[in-house]
């Protein structure tokens, strides 16, 4: 079995070390020759890097591992890069939540004004990023996670329009397949999806068990019975359970497909600004919570020198998508996948050139994406406009236009007023500036 060359990009995460305690458990199936962590900070870096060392001493010796901060050190003779990176870290995702709460808008690490300013920070990051990978191994799969990955991928896909080994992906439909098996009890393993939309803005319309029954009607009456939880609801934070929660709203408002919970957002704008406390946003909860408890956790490993007695919980579905999606590539599986691909026909009556969320086939060729075919009015409306939204967002990055930025908040489902854009875009300007290109 061919055995893999890896390189993480972001190893510093909050996520990597439950990605990194997912690699030893699937190492029979996805086995790696040579891992590196590359981060550009090195104290973070640093203390996940120790930590992988206690882990793999014990459960991955055979592995050839390092962690860096230098690029020439991360690139060579990689086959697949994964990439969760965060430009600005969690002091500007705070930033992108609380400005725009502060005048009464969504602040959300992906959606609305927070999401817009995230994104156009991520972007050059992300260019520099491809560049240098390219650099050193040209054919390198690159799965990438990093937020808000519907903009990084229009951005990626101008910037990179020949390369065809760019995939960008998000663990949210995994997390709600998973979260649908428990309230069904049943496995998720089995179920085959049909979804559609943008990243963080799509339906789910059709899912089929092994016997091709289709669980969506069932799932429907369960939700509006007994409300939704994540598949780890002892795990999350009470916002989590609230997002989760919402998803009974949005089914018993529309009644047709079963939404991704980011939709919240975009739905019930104005319920939920006045839901979020705008002095304690998701950022804070992050850096009391899981940021605390991972840097902790690790330090306490790299101290023991073991990893017995660490009580490390993590996200599983995050880790073994992205670790069964190289996978499938890796050795030619032809698995069904989730991912962001460019349209072309998949949603008939949406234009080519927009980056969608779909259903795929993913081989050692990439994804070929399920065909969905046309979608109704109210679908077609909303994605349209967000659409034109994320494609404006990446236009105000390369033209560094102020104008663009403009049109693209005001076409945004949770801003809509002109004012209104106005004003969050001057402070986000401000805050940004370190980040952003200066806008003419
Ligand atoms: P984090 O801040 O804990 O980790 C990000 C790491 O990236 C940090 O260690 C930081 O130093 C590093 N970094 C920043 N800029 C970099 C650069 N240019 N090159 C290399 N490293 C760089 O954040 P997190 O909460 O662990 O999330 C990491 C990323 O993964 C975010 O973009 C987040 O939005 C994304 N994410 C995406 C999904 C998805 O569904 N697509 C799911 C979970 C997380
Ligand atoms: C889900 C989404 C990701 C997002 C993450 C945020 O997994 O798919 O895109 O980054 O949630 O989680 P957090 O716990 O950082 O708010
Ligand atoms: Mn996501």
């Amino acid at each position: 079995m061919k055995k893999f060359n890896v390189t993480l990009v972001g190893g510093g995460s909050t996520w990597t070390p439950g990605l990194l305690q997912t690699l030893c458990k699937l190492k029979e199936r996805f086995p790696l020759n040579k891992l590196v962590l590359f981060d550009i900070n090195e104290e973070r870096q640093a203390v996940i890097g120790e930590f992988a060392k206690v882990l793999f001493k014990e459960e991955y010796p055979e592995l050839d591992f390092k962690y860096t901060t230098k690029i020439e050190e991360a690139y060579n003779e990689v086959d697949f890069v994964f990439m969760q990176m965060r430009t600005g870290g969690y002091e500007m995702r705070e930033k992108d939540e609380k400005i725009p709460l502060s005048m009464g808008l969504i602040g959300q690490e992906t959606c609305g004004a927070g999401g817009f300013a995230y994104g156009l920070r991520s972007i050059r990051d992300m260019i520099d990023t491809v560049n240098d990978i390219r650099y050193y191994s040209k054919d390198a799969w690159i799965l990438n996670y990093t937020n808000p990955a519907a903009i990084v991928a229009e951005a990626l896909r101008r910037e990179f329009p020949e390369d065809k080994r760019i995939l960008n992906i998000c663990d949210q439909p995994v997390n709600l397949l998973r979260s649908y098996g428990r309230i069904l009890g049943r496995d998720s393993k089995d179920f085959e999806p049909v979804y559609f939309g943008l990243n963080h803005f799509g339906w789910f319309t059709n899912l089929y068990d092994s016997e091709g029954n289709d669980l969506v009607p069932e799932l429907k009456s369960l939700i509006k019975e007994r409300g939704f939880l994540p598949v780890d609801a002892e795990q999350r934070d009470q916002s989590w359970l609230d997002t989760y929660g919402m998803v009974k709203n949005m089914c018993d408002d529309f009644s047709d497909y079963l939404p991704n919970t980011y939709l919240q957002y975009y739905l019930y704008p104005d319920y939920k600004v006045k839901k979020l406390n705008p002095d304690y946003t998701r950022a804070n909860e992050v850096m009391d919570g899981r940021e605390k408890r991972v840097f902790e956790e690790c330090k306490k490993v790299i101290e023991r020198g073991t990893m017995e007695g660490c009580e490390m919980v993590h996200n599983d579905a995050h880790s073994e998508f992205m670790i069964q999606v190289a996978e499938s590539i890796a050795y030619n599986q032809g698995k069904i996948f989730i991912v962001i691909v460019e349209n072309n026909g998949a949603i008939s009556n949406i234009q080519d050139d927009a980056m969608v969320e779909v259903a795929a086939v993913l081989t050692a060729n990439g994804p070929r994406a399920l065909r969905v075919g046309k979608i109704g009015t109210f679908y077609k409306g909303l994605i349209e406009a967000q659409l034109a939204y994320e494609k404006l967002a990446v236009d105000a990055y390369f033209e560094k236009s102020y104008e663009k930025a403009l049109q693209a908040l005001t076409l945004n489902r949770t801003i809509v007023d002109a004012y209104k854009a106005r004003k969050v875009l001057d402070e986000l300007i401000e805050a940004n500036k370190e980040y952003w290109p200066e806008f003419k």
